[in-house]
Parts: structure tokens; sequence; C-alpha cells
């Protein structure tokens, strides 16, 4: 029979001590029983215990002295304090000191094993919310989004305002800004956080699989079907359901996850009895779902049900500042991978990572710092260990501008800036450096509204 909790009961009468002793290990509790409060602080020492039932007033070491021990120094363990000297005044001051009950004696053995049952019980459950509570601790703690991003920080806001609420949410942005971390984060921070996450990806199957994917089949459905098969709308009951690259489903499956959504029920394939579904929508797409739909490809009724909160996330070009901060967020964490004592990104290395314009947005940069731990030999990824395309950068000083080629006089623009910069503002020397005369640059801060600068 599997203990009922540990129990250290300390009385310095024998016969009571005994008495206890026998009774509580009858109920199924793992006893440990002592006449001594000197042998019983000595016990707490040793091993952890569910409660203790202790007389109050003993020679010596008294129960008050193994009360403050708990206290002190076993968050995880009741007291239950005994005595035959019941006075208001004990008993308050032994509740003050966190004793979980107090029982005076003469007592009736139907109390005790009611006030320790009762304890065994708090202490259980606090045990059990405390190691609910740090599995969702952590999974909060694993997902970790990292920006400066004053864009970026927003849509946290608006993410940690809204994960409550359990409401379906269309994550957009380009490929690798980050939608399936989102996703994540979102589950953490909802009421869900400690149901399951799970993920399918849309685009990776015919209809055929990701419909058996989706919804499950019964045994002997279709040849082949040898058992049961739970499909993950099922599966994904009491937490979420990622649906990846949901606008590469077909036009047949958005119309039965639309029936799904709606009805709250599923039905596998050669089932009878449609299974109640409780589960909470994130999709994403790098898409342009609103061309999509313009087009015929994605139907409304359903982005209507998906997309009751969009979160849009921008990509790394657009956020420059995050740049250097992720990259060292994942130097950090392939360094640990990989137990190599890589520590810095050289500064010439940063300046093209600065520049560079990252089309495959996050996931390459971190492909690209994952890459240069490998490779580095000593403690800094130096230029040399980025990719070439990248190193290429540094001699091509022409780059895009929100992904299309800047005109002449946009260049022109820029350049003038970062001259006038140069020449910490000094007009005659900046017209001395383009080669032009003061005049001629005047008119040009002119045109290009550069005065005020
Ligand atoms: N702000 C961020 N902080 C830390 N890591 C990030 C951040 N954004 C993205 N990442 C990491 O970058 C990688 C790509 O992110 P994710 O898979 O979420 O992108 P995605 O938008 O789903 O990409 P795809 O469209 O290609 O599926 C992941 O390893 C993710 O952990
Ligand atoms: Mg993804």
């Amino acid at each position: 029979m599997p203990s009922q909790g540990k129990l250290l009961i300390v009385d310095d009468e024998k016969v009571a001590l005994k008495n206890l002793e026998h009774v509580m290990k009858k109920e199924g509790y793992e006893v440990t029983a002592t006449q001594s409060g000197a042998h019983a602080l000595a016990f707490l020492e040793k091993q952890p215990f569910d409660v203790v039932l202790t007389d109050l007033r003993m020679e010596k070491v008294d129960g008050m002295q193994i009360l403050r021990k708990c206290r002190e120094a076993c968050p995880d363990t009741e007291v239950v304090l005994i005595t035959g000297y019941a006075t208001l005044e004990s008993a308050v001051e032994a509740m003050k000191h966190g004793a979980f009950y107090y029982i005076a004696k003469p007592f009736r053995l139907d109390e005790v094993r009611k006030v320790v049952a009762e304890a065994v019980e708090k202490i259980h459950l606090k045990r059990e919310n405390r190691s609910l509570r740090e599995q969702v601790e952590s999974f909060q703690g694993k997902v970790k989004i990292i920006t400066q991003d004053i864009k970026v920080q927003r849509l946290l806001e608006m993410a940690r305002q809204v994960a409550p609420t359990g409401c379906n949410i269309l994550i957009t942005g380009e490929s690798g800004t980050g939608k399936e971390l989102f996703a994540r984060y979102l589950h953490a921070h909802g009421e869900r956080s400690e149901g399951p996450f799970l993920a399918v990806n849309c685009g990776a199957f015919n209809e055929e699989l990701l419909s058996n994917e989706l919804f499950g089949h019964t045994k002997g459905a279709f040849t082949g079907a040898g058992t049961d098969k739970k499909g993950l709308l099922e599966a994904a009951t009491g937490g979420t359901l990622f649906l990846d690259e949901i606008t590469e489903m077909s036009p047949a499956m958005q119309v039965k996850l639309l029936r799904v959504i709606q009805e709250r029920e599923v039905l596998p394939l050669g089932g009878t009895v449609p299974i109640k579904v409780d589960v909470r929508f994130i999709a994403a797409t790098n898409r342009d779902v609103q061309d999509m739909m313009r087009q015929g490809g994605f139907r409304q009724d359903l982005y209507f049900r998906l997309n009751v909160v969009n979160l849009h996330i921008p990509p790394l070009s657009q956020r420059k500042e995050d740049v250097p901060l992720l990259a060292y967020h994942f130097l950090r964490k392939y360094a640990a991978l990989m137990k190599k004592d890589v520590t810095e990104i050289a500064p010439d290395a940063l300046e093209l990572l600065k520049v560079y314009e990252f089309p495959g947005n996050i996931r390459e940069l971190e492909n690209i710092i994952e890459r240069g731990v490998a490779i580095s030999t000593g403690a800094v990824i130096e230029a040399a260990h980025l990719p070439e395309d990248l190193r290429d950068l540094s001699i091509r000083t022409f780059r895009k501008k929100d992904g299309r080629i800047p005109s002449l006089e946009e260049q022109e623009k820029d350049y003038i800036r970062w001259v006038l910069e140069e020449a910490g503002g000094n007009q005659t020397q900046a017209a001395q450096i383009l080669g032009i005369d003061r005049v001629s640059l005047w008119r040009k801060l002119k045109r290009y509204e550069l005065e005020a600068e």
C-alpha cells in the first residue's frame, strides 16, 4: 500500500506516543516516532515530512521550537500541536507561528485523524500547485522574444493582452520573422498554457494526409488503418493548435476546418459520433491574405473566424536595431550548445550584419551566427566567418531600400547627409569634400529638406 504521507510524531509521554504511532500507522502513514524534541529536530534536518504531530509542552526542546524550525527550514511540512495545558494564549501563539492546527488534550482519536488528513492534503495541494506553476513558468521562460524595436514591443504587449482571452489569432509576416515563436508566446501566456501546444504545417501535406492529421480516423476506416488515430483537432483539446501556412490549405480543407471552428466538434474518418473540440486556433501565413481572398484562393468566412486578432510581425530589415541584440542572443545560445568559448562578434562583422538585408529574416541571422560559432577558432566571430554574400557587402556600397533600388536623388540625399555628419555639421568643409561650392550645397540642402537636420 502506498504511504498516505510521512509523519513525524513527537511526545515525551511514552504511552501516548505509542498509541498515536499505532493509530497513524493503521491509517496508512509512514511514521517516525520519538520521545525527544532534540531527536525530532535532527530528523527534520535529515528527511522531509508532510506533517509533524507534536506535543507542545516537553522538557528541553518543546513543540514551539519544533514549529519554529519547520517554519524556517521546512516550508513543505505542516505542524499540528497537541497539549495538555490548552490555554487560548498558547493556541494563538502557535497559530501565529504558522501551526496548521491545535488540538487540546484530552482529544478524540477521530479528531487527530481528521486534522492530520487535512494537513497532508494541504501539503500535497501546495506541492502540486507549485509544480504546475513551475511548468508554466518554465514554458513562459522558454519562449523568449528578444527585441528593442518599438513596433515589436507593441506587438508583445498586444499579445499579452489577447493571450488570456482565448480568441483565435492570425499571425502574418515574412518567412523567418518569428511567427511560430509568437504563437508559442501566446500559448504560454494564455489560460491554456497547461494544455498542449500542437503545430501542423498545412503546406507540408497533400489534402488526404492533412485531413488524416487533423481529423484522425477509426480502426478500419480505410485499408491499412490498423488502429484508431486521434486527429490533432482532438489531441489539442484544452490547448492550442497552431496552423502554419494556413493559406496553403485546399479549398475543400478550408470548408472542413471552417465547419469544425463553427460547430466545435469533429468527426474522425470512419467515425460515427462527433467529438467535442475545445481548441484555440492560431494560424500563420507569410502570404498576402487580402490578395489571396480577392483572387479567390482563401475563403473570407474562414479568414474572419481565424483573424479575430491579427499580429503582423515586421521583417528584420525594418528593425535593424534588433540585429546586434539577436546576434548576441544566438551567439550565447550556440556557444553553449556547442560548448565553445565564443563570446564576441568583431566590430566589422557586426557592421556587415547591420547593413545586410536579411531576406530570410531572423532564421537567416540565426543560421549565420550558428555557422559563425561553428567555424570560429577563437573567442571572436570575425568577418571572415560570415557567408560570402554578406562579406561582399563591404565592397558593394549600393543597397536596396525597403526592398527596391533607390533613385540617384535618394542616393545623393543620403550621401550628402552622411558627409555633413562626418564634417560635424560644418557646411564649408562638407562642400569641400563634395567638391561643390557652398551655394550649390545650400541649394541641395534646401531641395532635400536637410537644412533642419
Ligand atoms: N524576437 C526573437 N527573439 C529570439 N528568437 C527569435 C525571435 N524571432 C525569431 N526567433 C527565432 O528565429 C527562428 C525563426 O522563427 P520562427 O520559426 O518562429 O519563424 P516563422 O515566422 O515561423 O518562419 P517561417 O515562416 O519560415 O515558418 C526560430 O529559431 C526562433 O526561435
Ligand atoms: Mg514557421
